[in-house]
């Protein structure tokens, strides 16, 4: 969702925010624009289209010697992606301005009753409503009329404010939408709705909560609650990301960066959390007592899009090997739907971002229920990991491109991790299972980390013969089956083919209609429990003249009769095949989009981070 960046201190103003919206772009890129304050006055300006549109226009801005301002990059929301919709708005005399991620829900009627006392509007947004709302109760405290403003808006929002009348001071607002402050001793005060835009200049950094006012100065910060107006102590925390880490060091895009840092990802997230000596599961930050573990019942796995592909991996394995039974759900369902849900229901939220808006309000809802909360998550100290009773972090690193890939693999990983974890405390698998489990874990990043160039190498000599197909179908069975319909998404989403996931199993119910040979169809077929039964769904494609790649086991010369297209996988323990199948997945989409001329790190109409509903 859209991306904000605020500064005042020191530093020349135009560079750093523009520094900061380029790092947060993959939140929403259909339109951008900056403001600074030079002098007494405030200079604006706004482009359609990618931040590199806006940049083209303010070649002198950036020696301008002005020390505050606010940039946002957009993602439409209310009115097209226009230079006019393009934040920040203003108030009538253009000397407020606000930008704002989010949904102001009454903005409608609140637009009629402004416009009623001749306020008059430029633009389709909802956001503007809230500049000349400011305007209506200034006089000259802008902290009490923002304050007023704020509590006649309803939805969810993040937001800067700027006037001219206070020129020292920037005002940031957060409710259900993510904003961060960055401190420095001597650097100034930095806003951001995520942390990459900070990388560069702090690692500082304080998490606004909702209902929360912040009131920034060069040399300093003030936090409020908007309920009872009283300051609010924030803790300053320390990331241990670096500003390197968002950038793409040589590769062609991040997203084909994000594919090959997943063996680190997965070490990153599994090391110091099994004791080589005992197999032990660490996992302190889960913050589950023995009991609150015995007392388990149930488990639900809550979360959106490719993190919702992790969820039903992780099914496959809770109920394997901790023997719980697990239902899955995608957030936007599950915040909606009758839940029968208790104290005895552990509910876990699974969230590369930790802000995605229908996962929070599902953990929220499961929290006033009574059950408890875990979430696993990429992003310290994100909404979701301050609302949950424990959380397993993924330890990724930033993850630029908008479609997921690192994130994914190592959510896999922490989510095998909370298997074994379960497992061993219900004493539900050996000692030596637990020991050969962790074993297989740990060994998967090796492996990857191998096989990852020759997989390149391979889907890259198939991708002339499919980059212009039209429709692709990803079929796979058990372990494998999400891993379809992670590759689907994956192609869809960067390749605008459009592609489904099917359980192998399930083809012949419908979708099987739709072979022909000009159907290509991705079939996972590794040699596991279910390989016959994938090996017979194959079987009844080839004879419908289907055309087939198979990612199948290495050495199973078999496969060779059923297809031209192969790419083998060494074999690796059966649980650990979603972790490897996804690689040629990803690369499958990554290479056929690029060949398509596919912006691949910002797909057309998404962004990364879906704060809004
Ligand atoms: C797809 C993708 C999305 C996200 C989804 C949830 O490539 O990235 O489907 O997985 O929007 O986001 P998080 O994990 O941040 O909650």
């Amino acid at each position: 969702m859209c991306g904000i960046v605020g500064y005042c201190g020191p530093r020349r103003v135009v560079p750093v925010i523009l520094e900061g919206l380029r790092r947060l772009e993959y939140r929403g890129y259909d339109s951008a624009g900056i403001v600074y304050l030079e002098g007494e006055r405030l200079v604006k300006y706004r482009s359609e289209g990618k931040l590199s549109r806006l940049e083209a226009i303010i070649d002198e801005a950036i020696i301008a010697p002005a020390h505050i301002g606010l940039g946002h990059t957009r993602w439409a929301t209310h009115g097209a992606p226009t230079t006019t919709n393009a934040h920040p708005h203003s108030d009538c005399t253009g000397n407020l301005v606000v930008i704002h991620n989010g949904i102001i829900e009454n903005y409608h009627s609140l637009r009629e009753e402004l416009k009623n006392k001749g306020h008059v509007f430029a633009s389709q947004t909802d956001t503007e409503v809230l500049a000349h709302l400011i305007e209506e109760y200034l006089n000259k405290d802008l902290v009490a009329a923002v304050k007023k403003a704020v509590a006649r808006l309803e939805g969810s929002f993040a937001v800067g404010v700027l006037w001219a009348g206070m020129p020292d001071t920037l005002i940031a607002i957060r409710n259900q939408s993510p904003l961060v402050l960055g401190v420095s001793e001597n650097d100034g005060t930095f806003l951001a709705s995520d942390i990459p835009a900070l990388l560069p200049y702090t690692k500082q950094v304080v998490f606004m909560d909702d209902m929360e006012m912040a009131i920034l100065k060069a040399d300093g910060f003030e936090v409020f609650s908007l309920v009872t107006g009283e300051p609010v102590k924030k803790e300053v925390k320390t990331i241990d990301w670096n500003a390197a880490m968002a950038e793409k060091s040589g590769f062609k895009h991040f997203m084909q960066k994000e594919i090959f840092e997943q063996p680190q990802a997965i070490t990153n997230t599994v090391s110091g959390r099994i004791n080589p000596e005992s197999g032990e599961i660490v996992l302190p930050e889960m913050h589950l007592t023995e009991d609150d573990v015995q007392n388990i019942d149930r488990i639900f796995l809550v979360a959106c899009g490719t993190s919702w592909h992790a969820a039903l991996v992780a099914k496959y394995w809770l109920e394997k090997y901790a023997n719980i039974p697990v239902e899955v759900d995608i957030a936007s369902e599950f915040r909606y739907r009758h839940l029968l849900i208790n104290e005895r229901v552990l509910t876990v939220a699974i969230s590369q971002s930790g802000e995605t808006a229908d996962t929070l309000a599902g953990i929220r809802i499961a929290k006033e229920m009574g059950a408890k909360i875990i979430t696993i998550c990429n992003v310290v100290g994100s909404t979701m990991t301050r609302e949950s009773h424990g959380t397993v972090y993924t330890h990724a690193g930033p993850e630029i491109g908008v479609a997921s890939t690192k994130a994914f693999t190592a959510q896999l990983a922490a989510l095998f991790l909370f298997t074994l974890y379960l497992a061993q405390k219900k004493t539900t698998i050996s000692a030596e299972q637990s020991m050969e489990l962790g074993r297989d874990l740990i060994g998967i990043s090796t492996v990857v980390e191998r096989e990852l160039p020759r997989i390149q190498q391979e889907v890259q000599a198939l991708v002339e013969r499919y980059y212009d197909c039209r429709d692709f179908l990803f079929i796979g069975r058990g372990l494998n089956y999400p891993i379809a319909l992670e590759g689907a998404l994956k192609l869809k989403e960067i390749s605008y083919i459009h592609a489904e996931g099917y359980a192998s199993g399930e083809l012949k119910h419908g979708p099987i209609a739709l072979i022909d040979k000009d159907m290509p169809v991705l079939a996972l077929v590794p040699q596991d429990e279910v390989y016959q039964k994938s090996i017979s769904n194959v079987e009844e494609i080839k004879a419908r003249q289907g055309r087939i790649i198979l990612i199948g086991t290495d050495g199973d010369s078999h496969l060779r009769n059923i297809t031209d297209d192969i790419i083998y996988m060494p074999k690796v323990a059966n649980a650990m095949n979603p972790i490897l199948y996804t690689i040629p997945a990803q690369l499958l989409a990554y290479e056929i989009a690029t060949k398509r001329g596919c912006d691949v790190d910002q797909p057309r109409n998404l962004a990364k981070s879906v704060t809004v509903e």
